[in-house]
């Protein structure tokens, strides 16, 4: 029984998937888990308490201050108890309770003091999952280590048909045994990743930068953490939270990064370069607020070249595994195999940045893998932690043993 003695904690929420945790419950408690389950006042609409007691052998906990329930005012001793916390199904509601730090009931409240893997299957309507407010609460939680399950395409209640449907019972009994067993291959290891783009002042209120957010960077150190590395984290102005437990080094200049970089280099096993660095600075940036000119006055800025830090990094590396980045918009392929011989890297990350939802600011990516050893890996389009993931594996492969080294085709 692969959750035997495991501790799972199952919150459901108000949705007309709710009758699928019903299944949920049963495959967990068939392999071994002890399910507790905690339901919102919205849940017992569609699925009756009763159910849930029965199959779990447990109380069903739903209100903070039920004077029936002894377990209500124990959510501390159970948050710390639990090995996983699954919410399925996850209403849009809950996304955003979660996301504010919202505990206005027992599920919230548990959220927020528990500390063991976070594991959301969200249901709803398409549209709703489309809405803008949802993917900013999705992207939060995602932020701050919650796995957040894609909802699967297909018939909705409504009677449409869009993306909103609560994956089926099978990929949350994975997920849940995945988010139960963590990969722990990078223990051990130190990660160094610079993320975001940096920023060249022009006076004391301009400046010069480009449209990198930092999220690929950012996926990078939050999965390295998670497979068990210490990870430092150099990055350029982001709107991102720093992933916890990172050593966070914020810069501002190329200049900056460089000097940060080289200070960490040392005792950093694998360098992944993922910050959209500014290739020029401002020769002479003023002290002083540029004042705009008369109308027809134009100003010209001189601008100098920034050091390349990648190639300076390649020089000094020693032993360490150097993964660089390249931004390409034509003739990809020919410009990353000559950006990876001049940058002198063991593996190049190439993005077509001219392609719509991929890239900048993008919540997914598609990349290739550009190895010196001659080999190429083509990965579908996909997340920016899951395309991280990916990037981690193929370090992984290629320092292990020199024979998967050799070429690969590509697909
Ligand atoms: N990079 C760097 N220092 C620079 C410029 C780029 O370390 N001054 C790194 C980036 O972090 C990235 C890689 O080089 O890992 C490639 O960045 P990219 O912008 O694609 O390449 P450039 O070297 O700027 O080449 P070009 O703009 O001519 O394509």
């Amino acid at each position: 029984m692969t959750l035997s003695g495991k501790q799972i904690v199952l919150g459901v929420t108000g949705s007309i998937a709710a009758y699928k945790a019903v299944l949920l419950l049963r495959e967990l408690t068939a392999r071994g888990a002890e399910v507790t389950v905690v339901m919102s006042a919205n849940a017992e609409h569609f699925v009756g308490a009763l159910t849930f007691r029965t199959l779990s052998g447990r109380p069903v906990l739903s209100s903070l201050f039920d004077p029936q329930s002894e377990e209500a005012v124990e959510h501390v001793a159970l948050a710390e108890r639990a090995d996983a916390f699954v919410v399925a199904p996850a209403t849009a509601n809950l996304l955003a309770k979660a996301a504010h730090g919202i505990a206005d009931d027992f599920l919230t409240t548990l959220l927020l003091a528990t500390r063991c893997p976070v594991l959301m299957a969200p249901a709803m309507d398409g549209g709703m999952w489309d809405h803008a407010a949802v993917q900013a609460n999705v992207e939060t939680l995602r932020e701050r280590g919650v796995t957040v399950l894609e909802p699967e395409a297909g018939a909705l209640a409504s009677g449409l048909s869009g993306r909103g449907r609560l994956p089926e019972v099978p990929t949350l009994v994975e997920a849940v045994e995945r988010a139960l067993t963590p990969q722990r291959d990078l223990a051990g290891e130190r990660v160094l990743v610079t993320s975001g783009p940096t920023r060249e002042p022009i006076d004391p209120v301009r400046y010069l930068s480009n449209r990198s957010s930092g999220k690929m960077g950012h996926a990078v150190a939050s999965a390295a953490l998670r497979r068990g590395a210490e990870v430092v984290l150099i990055s350029g102005p982001t709107t991102l939270q720093p992933p916890p437990g990172a050593v966070y080094v914020p810069v501002q200049t190329a200049e900056e990064m460089r000097e940060a970089s080289l200070q960490h280099l040392a005792s950093a096993s694998v360098v992944i370069k993922a910050a959209a660095v500014a290739d020029y600075r401002v020769e002479r940036p003023s002290a002083t607020k540029i004042k705009s000119g008369g109308k027809d006055e134009g100003l010209t800025l001189s601008l100098v070249a920034n050091p390349d830090i990648l190639k300076e990094l390649a020089q000094r590396k020693g032993g360490a595994f150097l993964v660089g980045f390249a931004a390409e918009t034509n003739d990809v392929r020919k410009h990353a195999a000559d950006k990876l011989r001049a940058k002198g890297v063991d593996l190049l990350v190439v993005n077509d940045v001219s392609q719509q939802g991929i890239g900048f600011d993008a919540e997914d990516n598609q990349v290739l893998l550009l190895d010196r050893w001659g080999g190429t890996l083509e990965l579908p389009r996909m997340s920016k932690l899951e395309v991280a993931h990916a990037i981690l594996d193929r370090v992984l492969a290629l320092r292990s043993t020199p024979k998967t080294r050799r070429a690969q085709p590509s697909h």
